[in-house]
């Protein structure tokens, strides 16, 4: 790899051991990858996980005096006061943890977001834009939909890369490496967002490879919650951190662009039939459900309204946890619709994941209902067996405590 005078000074330690050992973790990761140079950022995005390894190495980050020159917005974590007041103290543990992740990521000078769904609020790059994102429906988004440049980094690497401000370029940095190598013809109709959710967790089992799909069939744009959940589950089910919608997205006008000219590797069809195979494996049947769960990716503020539309009135027979961002709860207070789903029994949380280990204990080895097939599938090692509904259906179902289809 080729290094600036500048860059050879980070990596021997002249601008401190934090920036040294995150150029190196870098520069090795680029050697690897056969990058030639290392580039700029102007944005990254860290997946905190509030887990052992995450606060290890942030920590140790800290230790060695890291400082991030691009501030990161980062995961969500834990809102224990919330938690602890409405579902179960949180063991020691797991509150030792959480407060350790969140004061050493205020310290290395993060934006403490807590939110998965970045590239809608508070950190969208603009087409073109290099930037180091981390977090499994944030990448595919923010290549896909935004036409910005990243590849999946890990939590690790996207926080060395908010450190020295530099990504090593290699693979969907690359225009070589964005052009579509498969055609996927959609015969499915996909109608709504839930339909996103089954496409995207399809692909992969169709057709598992690293090279970039491109999807042709799909005529109308997808919503940003459809589009969110299709990388969500594209990279979930799979490790999808780009893809093509022909004629949708910006770097697929036509097929002949997408494909750069050449032809397909391998073309592979998604009808009815492999969304109903789809449907049959991981969506579960009828039957009681202990507790529902939305919010994984976090859910946006048309999406906390139509929950508050469906269930004002009502009474939920089961707890409902409604996981979004700070900023789209703030808004639901103000709108109203937080209250509404209050009354009916429903919790709408901040800062909040699905998949910290110690805050959803009392819920090991339930049923609940959800709309996310992630979701779902992070449970599964919780021995939480999840059915998987439309946002609508599973929400009428956690006011019957039961799904009915
Ligand atoms: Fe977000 Fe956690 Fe799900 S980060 S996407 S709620 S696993």
């Amino acid at each position: 790899m080729k290094l600036t005078q500048e860059q050879n000074d980070m990596l021997n330690g002249v601008h401190g051991e934090a920036v040294a050992y995150s150029m190196r973790i870098q520069v090795g990761m680029g050697r690897i990858f056969g990058a030639k140079r290392m580039v700029p950022i102007t944005r990254a995005h860290v997946a905190l996980s509030a887990q052992d390894a995450d606060v290890w190495f942030v920590e140790k980050m800290l230790g060695m005096g890291g400082k991030c020159k691009i501030a990161p917005t980062v995961n969500p974590s834990i809102d224990l006061s919330y938690l602890n007041q409405h579902l179960a103290q949180i063991p020691e543990a797991g509150l030792d943890i959480v407060s350790r992740t969140n004061e050493a990521y205020k310290k290395i000078g993060a934006v403490l977001s807590f939110n998965c769904t970045p590239y809608l609020q508070q950190n969208v790059p603009a087409f073109g834009e290099v930037v180091g994102f981390s977090e499994s429906s944030a990448t595919p988004y923010v290549n896909s939909v935004l036409g910005a440049r990243t590849n999946r980094e890990s939590s690790q690497s996207a926080l060395c890369a908010a450190i020295t401000g530099l990504v090593p370029e290699y693979g969907l940095l690359l225009d070589e490496n964005r052009r579509a190598e498969i055609l996927v013809e959609v015969k499915a109709k996909i109608k709504d967002d839930f339909d996103y959710q089954l496409l995207g967790w399809c692909y992969p089992l169709v057709h598992n490879g690293p090279e970039v799909p491109a999807f042709l069939g799909i005529d109308e744009r997808a919503t940003p919650e459809g589009f969110m959940n299709f990388g969500a589950q594209l990279n979930t089910s799979g490790a999808v951190g780009l893809y093509h919608v022909v004629g949708i997205t910006p770097e697929a006008p036509d097929e002949r662009i997408v494909f750069g000219g050449k032809p397909p590797k391998r073309k592979v069809t998604i009808g009815d039939e492999e969304l109903d195979m789809v449907r049959r494996k991981i969506c579960g049947g009828p039957g009681k459900v202990d507790f529902a769960m939305f919010g994984c990716p976090h859910l946006t503020i048309r999406q906390v309204a139509d929950i508050a539309r469906i269930c004002e009135g009502k009474k939920f027979a089961v707890d409902v946890w409604v996981l979004t961002s700070s900023l789209t709860k703030e808004l639901a207070q103000r709108m109203g619709l937080q209250e509404i789903i209050n009354r009916s029994g429903g919790h709408v949380i901040a800062d909040t994941c699905i998949d910290v280990p110690p805050c959803w204990r009392p819920y090991y080895g339930g049923v609940g209902v959800t709309d996310s097939p992630k979701c779902a599938y992070y449970n599964e090692i919780r021995k939480i067996d999840f059915k998987i509904r439309p946002l609508g259906v599973a929400i009428e179902s956690a006011i019957a405590g039961e799904v009915r289809l």
